[in-house]
């Protein structure tokens, strides 16, 4: 499929969601976070399933705010005072994370915080959620690289093996333009605007595909070369990376009040939409497609019409936000557990890390929030971010 066919579709699928399918979709969202509650309790779901099942862990991954961001979802929809107060409990465990600095030397922060903390202070206006923000702020920054003028992603602190970042960081950046603002300080959102503009000017390839991530000389802070983690090989587009572009670069120029994008983002975009397959969800990578397929990864699919539904906020892309229907509405009708009961994925088919057997043709928490995340926007066009 051309890139004119696969937008020509997606938009035609985009025209069947109404009001009423949305409804019915997020409905069962929130069915499925009521049913996990009881058996997640007060501790959080695995960043994969095993057989369409979370395992059931304390708060000790990069994930674990997605799921937190699922009960703001499910409160914000329904109104059901039982999702904010677990949500409030979720916030108190990323309070304990914090004051312990427990498996937090790495760049997921805003991941963590944006949709448990961020939001609770938005939701909710609780100063607990907004002093935990700032706090989860000042271990974002700790990470920033003079040399290189970027946040390193993994690993000790300058550790050279590790003097890297990578393109998921896109979405840890938001948190720090929040916490200027609540704070009056300038710091943090001069960290976030250095690091942004270190990853446009290198994990973006020049023609618009993107490496995963892109390694430094820690001595001369000069980028040296791009390299995949969890895509097929070095010069291959890994999906998720894609999509974390797509999201990534309106949020931030969001966050920094601009008007436009950058030149290269609709040609990102394109390249994301031109590498779907037949039926519209990606392969784990676009080095597969239907002639040589391998895992689909439907959480690539719902991150990306999150960031078309960011972009159609600054006129970024045309038709960004058909676009966007059309992908939700794919991933409603063909890939959700909706007829799955034992299921406790809201969406099917993701992948976390393929070369090393993680999460392969399995339900993920980001797959989750993303989806449940598009349906709002979709339903709620005024629906105020929580990144
Ligand atoms: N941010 C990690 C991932 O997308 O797997």
């Amino acid at each position: 499929m051309t890139l004119q066919e696969n937008k020509k579709r997606l938009i035609e699928l985009g025209g069947k969601v109404t009001t009423s399918w949305l409804s019915a979709q997020i409905d069962f969202c929130v069915q499925q976070i009521q049913k996990n509650m009881q058996r997640f309790g007060t501790d959080f779901p695995s960043a994969c399933a095993t057989n369409g099942k979370y395992r059931i862990k304390p708060n000790d991954d990069w994930t674990n705010g997605f799921w937190t961001g699922m009960l703001w979802l499910a409160y914000e929809w329904t109104g059901g005072e039982e999702f904010k107060e677990r949500a409030m409990e979720n916030i108190q465990s990323f309070q304990q994370r914090l004051d312990n600095h427990f498996v937090l030397d790495h760049h997921d922060i805003g991941f963590l915080y944006s949709p448990s903390a961020g939001a609770g202070y938005h939701l909710t206006g609780d100063d607990s959620c907004r002093s935990e923000l700032l706090q989860a702020a000042e271990v974002l920054i700790a990470r920033f690289q003079e040399m290189g003028n970027f946040i390193q992603a993994w690993g000790g602190y300058g550790d050279p093996k590790e003097y890297r970042l990578i393109i998921d960081s896109l979405i840890n950046l938001p948190l720090l333009f929040e916490a200027s603002k609540l704070s009056g300080d300038p710091k943090y959102a001069n960290i976030a605007v250095k690091h942004y503009r270190t990853v446009l000017k290198t994990v973006i390839r020049e023609n618009a595909t993107t490496y995963h991530t892109y390694y430094f000389d820690p001595k001369s802070g000069k980028p040296t070369h791009g390299a995949t983690h969890q895509g097929k090989s070095d010069d291959s587009i890994w999906a998720r990376g894609q999509s974390w572009a797509v999201l990534g670069i309106p949020l931030n120029e969001s966050c920094l009040g601009s008007i436009g994008v950058p030149r290269i983002y609709s040609k990102i975009v394109d390249v994301f939409l031109e590498n779907l397959p037949a039926d519209l969800v990606p392969y784990w990578d676009f080095d597969f497609n239907d002639e040589h397929p391998s895992d689909k990864d439907s959480s690539a699919l719902a991150i990306a019409a999150c960031g078309l539904l960011e972009a159609e906020k600054l006129t970024a892309y045309p038709e960004a936000k058909a676009l966007a229907a059309g992908m939700i509405y794919q991933l409603g009708e063909l890939y959700t557990a909706k007829h799955s009961p034992e299921n406790e994925g809201l969406l099917l088919h993701g992948v976390y890390a393929h070369a090393e057997g993680k999460g392969i043709d399995e339900p993920n928490l980001w797959g989750d929030y993303f989806y449940f995340e598009a349906l709002m926007r979709l339903a709620k066009p005024d629906w105020r971010r929580y990144w």
